[in-house]
């Protein structure tokens, strides 16, 4: 039996009041007796009364479990020859307390469901082959619930066949679609999730309604059935009109308010949209409730003939003003949360959560004046300024919203951030200041809540949900994989894969951020972000890779004894932290652009001579635009970068077809391009994408699609083999000769095959020519390690990461725990040089783990240098960056260059004989 003798099975069933439901079955029940009283007039007493009168009464059935629910011994989910699974020896965070309690000890999963937490011995078991696993004292949580996940309905890969069915078009108000009528089980985004600990997520349609419809919570492991069906937890379809003995299952919407609803007009058009939707769903229910109010005092007479008021089309919209459906609000600046607060007092119907919620930590006392109650807000971490309504996101909102008492849930709009990665986003909003609890929480129990499932999801805890993940190191550090996950007590992934060696098994402690979010209130979310201070000369001291102390003058280490200590005007104490080389960020349009939906914040797209007719006056320099004409600085992506150890970066011109211009180098700490030392490199690679040629990619202006892939190629020959004449042709001829690197982004191992032919042809004797390649994105390179390795190919991933976004990217070697390799370990192990990149200008700001991740995940492969040199020294190599020995230093201070427990303080910047200080 259970032995709960050291009081670890803390027995705190939730037992949710159904006094409401009892109370609401005796009034109909009482009603239905009263009907038959001799003293009620009600001599037309309809043959279908008591299905009416049974139907009135469940219009009041608050939504959730039915009462049986809590004492269920096997789950309405568990797959029959399930083996029971003991796990012991775990440290079991269970969700309880706040987040706070920590159990050491076993976890009993039978039947689906969790059978015993705390100290299992002696139990009788349903299966007698139970599965037993010892956890060695690791961590264990519940899995990880998405509050805001488009698997399935925006698929991977992404194709014009599985990505389009994620919202209707067909107005801005549409409460009937449902997204579980597009949900595509083929998604590859549900392994990966599940290898990442995440076990389910609410499927929200898309953000072009103000009323997108419908959203349903799923489990993303597969079924037997292999439909989406079976996928559905607490399945609230044909439940609308309710068995009063069966409460509703709480059932989920969609809203979405601001720029994504210009569409249909001005924010005006989208407001009075919500209201006409919501008018019309108020006047069904007033009817409804005047019809109910008629039967149930016998007033048989005055609905003869007169049918229950019904809409299909609105029900779901009533039953949102019934108070039995979580809404969820996709909603970014103060004006949009106004406007909806607005709302639900206008109509008196709660919000279950504000997404995206850019600027919800500015506004946290209009959010507390939603009707119902305050909503939890579901956000990105770092994740910002990619539209205006965006730009004064900031890291520190998870902190400021908690600390003001408002529930946090990090989220990934998958495949916005890819679900898989959803713990990285809890990582990176404790780093800035969301407490480990509350952390835990946000990607575990908080959005659980939210969702109305935390009777059965989100904590580790007697008759919940046998959905557990088994950690190798403490969630909230960078790099923490799961060793298994659970759904419904199956073990998902068949021969998990655990990296050797001893991981961290306690949250890092994190640096103090008190300064920096008062800053991002006070200034809105536009706090200044330049260098607090520039210093000619600093001391460090407790510098932990170098001597105790280090002398900077001018941004250059001296020894003391060159010059007087009197001039040290500063000293800055790094705590055991260390001075390392800056980072160098490749592969997004940082220096190009600053919010990227806003075109006049951005250089704009260069024309592509294969898809558009190249204005004569520009001659033939169609392929020879340069980055560096078009540089901008001080954006605030630029900045935050800075601040995070990212001290330049390569830009391309952006490029929409195949041709990318010339990168240029450049810091990111200037204010202009003529500022001293701004621009490192000029010219820096010749830079092609090869596309497949897609939909997306014809010019509806003149017409023109792109290319084949082999036309794109054969342009490519020609222009390095045949001497053309001109601005682009002697650029081209450089490149044949080496003298420039020529940077080709592909994804297909196809397409690299096709350019590592053509290379190999064009170093023959008969050609001569030496082609300094670098393949960028390559998600498929590791096919083609050895070849790649033998041709002196080098290759920039970009992303790190792998994602199977398009068709070409799909063969990804995911890593831990589904495979051993990830493709940067295949590469290095043929000796190919390997940078890092980065698709999207925020992402910047987190480099670094980025790079602590990959050592992680490379199984000792890489060092800690080997992690640096991924975006330093072997960016420098692959691009040719002389410049490279200028670059800056950055002082971090608590930690090591890659931890959650640094940094940044400082950047030492020798070429302009300064010191930056944060501090
Ligand atoms: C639990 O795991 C820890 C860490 O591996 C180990 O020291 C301890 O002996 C284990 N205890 C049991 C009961 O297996
Ligand atoms: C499309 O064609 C028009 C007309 O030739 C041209 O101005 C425009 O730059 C082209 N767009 C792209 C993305 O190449
Ligand atoms: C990689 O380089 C090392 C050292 O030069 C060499 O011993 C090894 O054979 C190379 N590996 C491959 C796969 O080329």
């Amino acid at each position: 039996m259970l032995d709960d003798k050291h009081g670890l099975l803390l027995d705190e069933r939730p037992r949710r009041s159904h006094k409401a439901l009892h109370l609401l079955g005796a009034t109909a029940l009482a009603l239905v007796a009263l009907s038959w009283s001799p003293f009620a007039p009600f001599p037309r007493r309809p043959p279908n009364a008591p299905e009416i009168l049974a139907k009135c009464a469940s219009l009041h059935v608050p939504a959730g479990p039915h009462p049986d629910f809590f004492s269920r011994a096997v789950s309405d989910r568990f797959v029959p020859g399930t083996k029971a699974t003991l796990i012991r020896n775990a440290t079991i965070w269970t969700g309880r307390e706040a987040g706070n309690e920590v159990v050491y000890g076993d976890v009993l999963l039978d039947g689906g469901i969790i059978k015993a937490v705390g100290t299992v011995s002696g139990v009788v078991l349903r299966d007698p082959n139970v599965n037993e696993i010892n956890a060695g004292g690791k961590w264990l949580t519940a899995g990880m619930f998405d509050l805001h996940s488009h698997v399935g309905v925006f698929s991977m890969p992404d194709s014009r066949g599985a990505s389009g069915d994620f919202m209707s078009s067909d107005g801005p108000v549409v409460p009937w679609m449902r997204s579980i009528d597009g949900l595509n089980t083929h998604d590859a985004s549900y392994e990966l999730a599940v290898a990442g600990g995440l076990t389910g997520g609410l499927i929200l349609p898309g953000s072009g309604n103000a009323i997108g419809g419908q959203a349903f919570a799923i489990k993303f492991r597969p079924t037997a059935e292999r439909t989406p069906s079976s996928k559905l937890i607490d399945s609230p379809l044909g439940q609308t009109v309710v068995d009063r003995n069966h409460p509703p299952r709480w059932r989920h919407m969609k809203h979405a308010c601001g720029e994504n609803q210009l569409r249909y007009g001005s924010r005006f058009d989208s407001a009075w949209a919500f209201r006409q939707g919501y008018e019309e769903a108020r006047r069904i229910r007033d009817a409804q409730d005047a019809y109910c109010a008629k039967a149930t005092t016998g007033k048989w007479d005055e609905i003869e003939k007169v049918e229950f008021p019904y809409s299909l089309k609105w029900e779901a919209l009533v039953d949102v003003l019934r108070g039995r459906v979580k809404v969820n609000t996709h909603c970014y600046e103060a004006v949009d949360f106004d406007q909806i607060v607005r709302l639900t007092n206008e109509f008196k119907f709660p919000i279950a959560a504000f997404h995206h919620a850019s600027e919800a930590y500015l506004v946290t006392d209009l959010l507390k004046k939603t009707w119902g109650g305050t909503p939890a807000v579901a956000i990105f971490a770092t994740n910002g300024r990619y539209k205006r309504e965006a730009y004064r996101a900031s890291e520190f909102a998870p902190k400021i919203l908690a600390e003001n008492g408002v529930p946090v849930v990090m989220k990934t709009d998958h495949p916005i951030i890819n679900s898989r990665d959803i713990l990285f986003e809890a990582q990176k909003a404790h780093y800035y200041g969301l407490p480990t609890n509350l952390a835990l929480a946000s990607v575990i129990t908080s959005p659980v809540i939210a969702a109305g499932l935390d009777h059965r999801l989100g904590y580790i805890k007697e008759g919940y949900d046998a959905d557990v993940v088994l950690w190798d190191a403490h969630p909230l550090q960078v790099g923490a994989t799961p060793t298994q996950v659970f759904i419904d007590g199956i073990a998902q992934i068949s021969s998990p894969y655990t990296v050797p060696g001893v991981k961290p098994q306690t949250a890092p402690r994190t640096p103090r951020w008190d300064r920096e979010s008062a800053a991002a209130l006070k200034y809105e979310g536009l706090a200044p972000l330049e260098p607090r201070r520039r210093a000619r000369a600093v001391a460090f001291v407790n510098v932990g890779n170098a001597k105790e102390r280090v002398s900077v003058l001018n941004g250059r280490v001296v020894q003391e004894h060159e010059h007087e200590l009197g001039r040290m005007v500063e000293t800055i104490d790094l705590q055991g932290g260390h001075i390392v080389p800056g980072l160098i960020s490749f592969g997004s349009r940082l220096g190009m652009e600053e919010i990227a939906s806003e075109g006049s914040t951005s250089d704009g797209s260069i024309i592509d001579p294969l898809m558009a007719g190249v204005p004569s006056i520009l001659g033939d320099a169609g392929a020879a635009i340069r980055a560096v004409d078009g540089l901008r600085f001080e954006t605030r992506h630029a900045l935050l970068a800075y601040r995070s150890g990212v001290t330049a970066a390569v830009a391309t011109p952006i490029g929409l077809g195949v041709f990318q211009g010339i990168s240029t180098f450049f810091r990111l700490g200037e204010v202009h391009a003529l500022a001293p030392g701004a621009v490192l490199q000029e010219a820096v690679a010749l830079h092609l994408t090869i596309r497949r040629p897609s939909a997306s990619l014809i010019n509806y202006t003149n017409g023109l699609a792109i290319p084949s892939i082999s036309t794109q190629i054969a342009t490519l020959r020609r222009l390095l083999t045949d001497n053309v004449q001109g601005e682009t042709g002697r650029l081209f001829t450089r490149a044949a000769k080496g003298e420039i690197p020529l940077v080709l982004t592909a994804t297909s191992a196809d397409v690299m095959a096709a350019l590592l032919r053509m290379k190999r042809d064009l170093e023959t004797k008969e050609h001569g020519l030496h082609l300094r390649m670098v393949f960028n994105n390559a998600n498929e390179a590791h096919l083609l390690a050895k070849e790649i390795g033998e041709a002196g190919v080098g290759v920039i991933l970009t992303p790190i990461r792998p994602f199977p976004t398009t068709w070409d990217e799909r063969r990804i070697v995911p890593g831990p725990p589904l495979t051993k390799e990830t493709a940067l370990t295949i590469l290095l192990r043929h000796n190919v040089t390997v940078g890092v990149g980065i698709r999207e200008e925020w992402e910047a700001q987190h480099t670094r783990f980025m790079l602590k991740w990959a050592m992680e995940e490379s199984s000792g492969l890489l060092d800690e240098g080997g992690a640096l040199a991924l975006a330093t020294s072997n960016i420098a190599k692959l691009l040719g960056l002389d410049a490279a020995e200028d670059t800056d230093f950055v002082a971090y201070s608590g930690g090591l260059w890659h931890e959650q427990e640094s940094k940044v303080v400082a950047v030492l910047s020798p070429a302009r004989n300064v010191v930056d200080i944060f501090s």
